[in-house]
């Protein structure tokens, strides 16, 4: 069933093809928006690798709903570029941009490579912030705003990896200082999800850790994709017309800020 929480907007979400991202994109598609996605390698349902662009085009046509894609590694500012413009042209404008794209590398100080570091930093914070360089003005000209995914792991710190930590806890200041100076037209404001059931978590936690993951929580639960989509598509709706600047954390009450 389509809601209307966000009917008529126009959003692009990076990292659509998998995990948190696609779930944003479902949610915001099921609540009206148009959506356009960006995947790097994986296709939605697929396991087939991107080569073209036309690869990645998704035909569902259902009410409401016209999802659209295209490949873009936002290491490559071109490919940002080329994206951002995609995305405007596909939905005649663009009112919301949610950057969800990342990557987690898990290497501990002593393990720190060049390459993990240069990725996480790269990926999760310049990609970003490239992100909304391309967007900005398409977002001015609608007044419409920037959700950003950081991370729980950005807030308090973690031992699965410090490159990580690094860039998660840069997205809180892009949020802070892109809110200032992208005012009063384009809100800014972002998410930092604590562990939530995706291939990223995979990475990462065994069942040992995933039982001590339910436990450290008030809500004794993992989150799940979704829990992080409609926190985000409240963000991304007029209901948060007078938030910028803001992180919401959704981790079931671990962090409190
Ligand atoms: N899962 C968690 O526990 C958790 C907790 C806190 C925060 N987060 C954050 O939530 C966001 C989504 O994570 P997830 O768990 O959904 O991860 P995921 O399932 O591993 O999906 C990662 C997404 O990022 C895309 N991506 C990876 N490298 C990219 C690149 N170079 N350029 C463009 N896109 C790229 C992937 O595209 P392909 O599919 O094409 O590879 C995929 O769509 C991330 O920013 C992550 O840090 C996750």
């Amino acid at each position: 069933m389509v809601s209307s929480l966000l009917k008529g907007k126009r959003i692009l979400v990076t990292g659509g093809s998998r995990g948190i991202g696609k779930a944003i994109m479902e949610f915001c598609a099921s609540q009206g928006a148009t959506v356009f996605f960006t995947y790097h390698q994986t296709l939605p349902d697929s396991s087939a690798t991107a080569d073209s662009k036309d690869a990645g085009r998704n035909q569902s046509t259902s009410p409401g709903h016209f999802p659209d894609s295209c490949p873009c590694d936002v290491r490559s500012e071109p490919d940002i570029q080329a994206a951002v413009a995609e995305a405007t042209e596909y939905m005649g404008g663009l009112d919301v941009l949610v950057n969800s794209a990342g990557v987690l590398h898990k290497e501990r100080i002593q393990e720190l490579t060049q390459q993990g570091w240069q990725d996480s930093i790269d990926i999760n914070l310049k990609g970003l912030v490239l992100m909304c360089k391309a967007a900005a003005p398409h977002l001015r000209e609608a007044k419409g705003c920037v959700v950003n995914i950081s991370s729980v792991s950005g807030i308090r710190g973690t031992w699965l990896g410090v490159s990580y930590a690094a860039s998660k806890a840069g997205i809180l200041a892009v949020t802070k200082s892109l809110a200032r100076e992208l005012a009063p037209e384009i809100r800014v404001n972002c998410v930092a999800p604590g562990p939530v059931e995706t291939d990223m978590l995979d990475q990462f936690a065994d069942n040992n850790a995933r039982e001590y993951f339910r436990k450290r929580n008030q809500l004794k639960r993992i989150g799940e994709p979704l829990d992080v989509a409609k926190v985000v598509g409240f963000l991304a709706s007029d209901l948060a017309g007078f938030m910028t600047g803001q992180t919401l954390v959704v981790d079931g009450g671990e962090v409190m800020l």
